[in-house]
């Protein structure tokens, strides 16, 4: 990636904080403690979430992030410069054509993308193919970044990513240098990886942060009915703490979130059912994943008008997430 791209967070030339006009260096000590490290991390917050974290008062941090605003330039746009950032947004190989075709041209920037299924339906593979594809340059279908891999189930596998990297032709040890991986403990700990990121992520170029799963800590730790509720809302924030970070960084974010199939629903969606997918008040794409014959899986996006309708097969191989044979 050229280091033009590379700027995507500081487009306007700005990147930290203390060159925002007003602020002492108290309260920017204060900000950058609590991950907000760049201009752009203050202008997509929620002015009460910042004071919360930070103990500034609420009309300072609404000032402070006006004061932000006007010196990044964010103001009405002509319908030309929309086009220009648009044409900024990433696109990611799946690894599948088919697939990559399902979403558009690829997983996109700046948005979350869900993968729910049931067991065995490719999560995992679709995340540790993902780290690895980022690290291709654009003219191979990837972003020139590196990967943050965030698991909380304990099914990482570095031999996986190893194979896939020599699958690519590209050098295992260094793909796996690239791969910043974690394990979250629970929800709490799967929240302040995130708040990390965004000082760790503009510093060492990552392109893709991977979440699987996304619900796992949410789901044992408010289990039933009667947390259902604690339980979106708290992922809810989770999740919008995420989208922040993909459009603030111009990164992609992908989820995955287990459902069970039940077979005694004949009509609509089985998948749906149970659990369902968890972004449907965040802005994303979601992407439902079935197990076919064999090594197949079958892709479907789920409520996305700009996407068309339709299914993509693809395969689970030994080299990774692949189109499947006829
Ligand atoms: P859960 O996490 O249990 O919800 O499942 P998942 O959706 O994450 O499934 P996962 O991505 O783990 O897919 C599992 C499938 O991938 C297996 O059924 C295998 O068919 C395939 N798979 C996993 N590892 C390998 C491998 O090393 N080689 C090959 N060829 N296939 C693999
Ligand atoms: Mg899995």
């Amino acid at each position: 990636m050229s280091r033009e791209k590379e700027k995507t967070i500081t487009e306007t030339g700005v990147s930290s904080i203390r060159e925002i006009p007003g602020l002492n260096p108290g309260m920017a000590e204060k900000l950058e403690a609590a991950g907000y490290v760049s201009p752009w991390t203050l202008v997509v917050a929620k002015p009460e979430e910042v004071s919360e974290k930070t103990g500034i008062p609420l009309v300072t941090v609404q000032k402070i992030i006006e004061n932000a605003r006007r010196l990044l330039g964010i103001r009405f746009k002509t319908a030309k410069e929309v086009k220009q950032e648009r044409m900024n947004i990433g696109k990611l190989t799946t690894g599948s054509k088919a697939l990559d075709e399902l979403l558009g041209g690829g997983i996109e920037t700046k948005t979350i993308t869900e993968f729910y299924g049931e067991y065995g339906s490719g999560k995992t593979q679709i995340c540790h193919q993902l780290s690895v594809n980022v690290q291709l340059p654009p003219e191979r279908g990837g972003l020139s970044g590196r990967a943050v891999y965030i698991d909380t189930e304990g099914t990482f596998r570095w031999e996986r990513i190893e194979a896939m990297a020599r699958a690519l032709g590209l050098d295992p040890d260094v793909v796996m240098d690239n791969i910043y991986y974690i394990r979250a403990y629970n929800s709490d700990h799967q929240m302040s990886i995130v708040d990390e990121l965004f000082s760790l992520i503009p510093k060492n170029n990552a392109k893709l942060v991977a979440i699987d799963s996304v619900t796992s800590h949410f789901r044992a730790e408010y289990p039933g009915r009667e947390h259902l509720a604690e339980r979106q809302q708290k992922l809810n924030a989770h999740l919008h703490q995420l989208l922040r970070l993909a459009e603030a960084y111009n990164i992609a974010v992908v989820v995955t979130n287990q459902v069970m199939a039940r077979p005694d629903v004949f009509y609509g969606d089985p998948t749906t059912a149970v659990g369902g997918h968890v972004l449907a008040h965040v802005p994303g794409v979601r992407v439902h994943l079935k197990k076919a014959r064999g090594n197949k899986r079958v892709a479907r996006v789920v409520d996305a008008p700009h996407l068309p309708e339709g299914e993509a097969v693809f395969a689970i191989t030994e080299e990774g997430i692949r189109d499947a044979e006829e």
